[in-house]
């Protein structure tokens, strides 16, 4: 035998001289939930190792995060259910949660990427990313509020704005409204190919952001479909996206290298709430090893084509890494 590929497998050494997709702490991004209060941490059951935490202990877990080499924090708000309407008003108010959370990082660690949800459903009674009108979800009614939520968020001093809703349009009805308020530096990622996933499920746990009536079908992608994330890829590129996400992460891998194929802008993947919830899972009953799947599910989105990952486990990440 001429060839055998074992031969480059034989020791650690040439294994990692030859390794052809590398991870590094600088890839990751950790999403992470606020809430009111002080000194709070209020564990999220569907997530082990995951809390809702009050802004003292944002910033210590950030703190952690960013000494570990992770770049970039993505928040998400829990907001009290006396401050949701179906408006979402509350995510204009310049003292509110989430606007707070992020002056307070941006002034205890200046060089951490802070990146902000721009969606209704956090804010909305509805549990919705759009306005809702007679069981429908209103489009074009929406993008003023989204638009208006962005500029509330670079206010803040947000470095990126991540609409997560999915309207069709709203890319561009941001960078409209930042550019126009002075905030030309301000970067937006757009949730580009984002399915209608039962993988969030833990999410909406922990914001109690699930929607009150129907699902989100009429504006997430349907699971079956590709052609249909080009044509998202496209759309959202011409409005001005500065990096493009595909979201849920490993069920989603065929999209994430199809977007790498099609675009030169970098790309994210969520590797969401779902996702983390079944290797913690797992580990709790014994069945696999938490540290080795969520480094072969990190590695193997980086592969599809990944720049960046936004995953819950991005400090357990991190620590492994610097083993
Ligand atoms: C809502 C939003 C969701 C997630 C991020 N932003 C949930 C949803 O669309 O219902 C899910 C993230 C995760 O599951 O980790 N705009």
């Amino acid at each position: 035998m001429i060839n055998r590929p074992r031969r480059n497998r034989l020791t650690l050494g040439i294994r990692g001289l030859i390794r052809e997709t590398q991870i590094q702490p600088a890839n990751l991004v950790w999403p992470t939930f606020v809430q009111e209060g002080e000194n709070q941490r209020t564990p999220i059951v569907s997530m082990p190792g995951v809390s809702r935490l009050s802004i003292d202990q944002l910033v210590a877990d950030s703190k952690k995060a960013f000494e570990l080499g992770v770049p970039a924090v993505a928040l998400f708000p829990a907001i009290d259910d006396s401050l949701k309407n179906s408006e979402g008003k509350e995510s204009l108010n310049p003292d509110g949660l989430l606007q707070r959370a992020v002056k307070e990082l941006k002034q205890q660690i200046p060089d951490l990427v802070v990146i902000t949800d721009v969606a209704l459903d956090p804010y909305s009674s509805d549990g919705h990313d759009g306005f809702v009108q007679d069981g429908q979800i209103l489009n074009d009614e929406t993008l003023p509020l989204l638009a208006g939520m962005a500029v509330a968020q670079a206010k803040a001093g947000a470095d990126v704005v991540a609409p997560s809703d999915m309207m069709d349009g709203r890319v561009e009805a941001i960078r409209w409204a930042l550019d126009e308020h002075g905030f030309d530096n301000v970067l937006i990622c757009s949730y580009c190919a984002k399915y209608a996933s039962a993988f969030y499920g833990p999410f909406r746990d922990a914001l109690e952001s699930a929607p009150k009536e129907g699902d989100k079908k009429t504006y997430q992608m349907d699971p079956g479909n590709v052609r249909e994330a080009i044509r998202e890829i496209h759309s959202d590129e011409e409005e001005g996206a500065d990096w493009l996400m595909i979201k849920p992460g490993l069920p989603y891998l065929d999209v994430i290298r199809l977007t790498r194929e099609h675009s030169e802008l970098p790309i994210a993947a969520y590797h969401v709430s779902g996702e983390y919830a079944m290797l913690k899972a797992a580990e709790e009953k014994g069945w696999l090893d938490y540290d080795s799947c969520l480094m072969e599910s990190l590695i193997s989105m980086r592969r599809a084509g990944a720049d960046m990952i936004f995953t819950y486990g991005a400090i357990d990440a991190a620590t492994i890494l610097q083993r």
